[in-house]
């Protein structure tokens, strides 16, 4: 390892983890600065869960060596999960019970006094909103109060570093977004995060570098600028129902891609209002009315299909402009 491993929070080399004859981890090496946010991005199945429960110390690696928060994984597990936090996949909410006395059972596990546990347990419902829920038992919480409560429950022991596991799935858009706000201000506040989703959006907001898994690999990583540029550039997508003005404008737009199934035409853009511009000119001069144009900027979902293999890889419009 080198000099700067002590600046790293977490710092895994060639992880490896097989169940049977199958391997789920094939060599993993992760590096994560201190402080910052450090996105696993994989399809389902890719071994997301295995890396966090290892670097967890839930389970153990087959072959490799991970230090967390400065202490060997193997050597110095307790030292581990003293610095960390960890949100599980699935909820760890007692739901049985009301919030409250789900975070003052996490203090208890924390060894913090009935006082402080008290203190910390007001302190976090409030943060996240949870106050007035405070008393209800956790059954009567929608999906989203349910995970941040998870989250909160993860912070009673203050950890320096936490492992989220899916922190949005089955959020809906306004949820997902206060997740995001909630991870944030935690890295604002210095606290590094490791999280795995499988939503790219969500890597490309929140993570500073972003690693993607498939098959138990890293494919590849880099920050969401980077991997973005691992794709080819982006394009506008004119279709038709008329397969008349369909051929006219191919004949138009010369360097246009065809796909004379959905009477579309591609054209090579970087979405920019002059290019535009320029395309809705050509369309004018030919006399042809398109009757969708759409604007396609490469986005990590393309780099996620391209390097996943995913079969789908229709074209998703970004932006719809008319
Ligand atoms: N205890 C186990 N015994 C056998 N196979 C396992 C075990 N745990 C995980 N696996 C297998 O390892 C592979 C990776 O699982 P993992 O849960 O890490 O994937 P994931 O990326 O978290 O997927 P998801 O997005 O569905 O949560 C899967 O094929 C899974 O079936
Ligand atoms: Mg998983």
């Amino acid at each position: 390892m080198t000099t700067t491993d002590h600046e790293l929070a977490i710092a895994a080399n060639g992880l490896r983890k097989s169940y049977g004859d199958k391997t789920v981890l094939d060599g993993i090496d992760i590096r994560v600065p201190a402080g910052t946010v450090f996105a696993l991005l994989g399809p389902n199945g890719a071994g997301k869960t295995t890396v966090v429960n290892i670097l967890s110390t839930l389970i153990s690696a087959d072959a490799g060596q991970a230090r967390v928060g400065g202490h060997d994984l193997t050597a110095e597990a307790q030292a581990v999960r003293a610095a960390i936090g960890v949100t599980g996949q699935f909820s760890a909410v007692d739901r049985l019970i009301t919030g409250e006395e789900n975070m003052l059972l996490m203090a208890d596990l924390h060894h913090l006094s009935k006082r402080e546990g008290r203190r910390v347990t007001a302190g976090l419902l409030e943060r996240f909103d949870l106050a007035e829920a405070a008393k209800k038992p956790a059954s009567t919480y929608s999906g989203g109060m349910a995970r941040r409560l998870d989250i909160a429950m993860t912070l009673v022991g203050d950890p320096r570093i936490i492992f989220l596991d899916e922190p949005t799935t089955g959020l809906d858009p306004r949820s997902r977004h206060t997740m995001w706000q909630i991870i944030r201000e935690l890295v604002s506040g210095g606290t590094t995060v490791l999280l795995t989703t499988q939503y790219l959006d969500e890597a490309d907001q929140l993570a500073d570098r972003i690693a993607v898994l498939n098959h138990g690999r890293l494919v590849a990583e880099g920050s969401a600028e980077e991997l973005k540029r691992l794709v080819p550039g982006g394009h506008v997508r004119l279709r038709f129902s008329d397969p008349q003005a369909y051929e006219q404008a191919a004949t138009a737009l010369r360097e246009a891609g065809r796909d004379d199934q959905a009477l579309a035409l591609q054209i090579p853009s970087d979405g920019s209002q002059r290019e535009l511009r320029a395309v809705l000119d050509w369309l004018d001069a030919a006399g042809v009315e398109a009757d969708e144009l759409s604007v396609h900027t490469p986005d990590l979902d393309d780099v996620f299909f391209a390097l996943t293999g995913s079969a789908d890889v229709t074209d998703q419009p970004k932006e719809t402009v008319r």
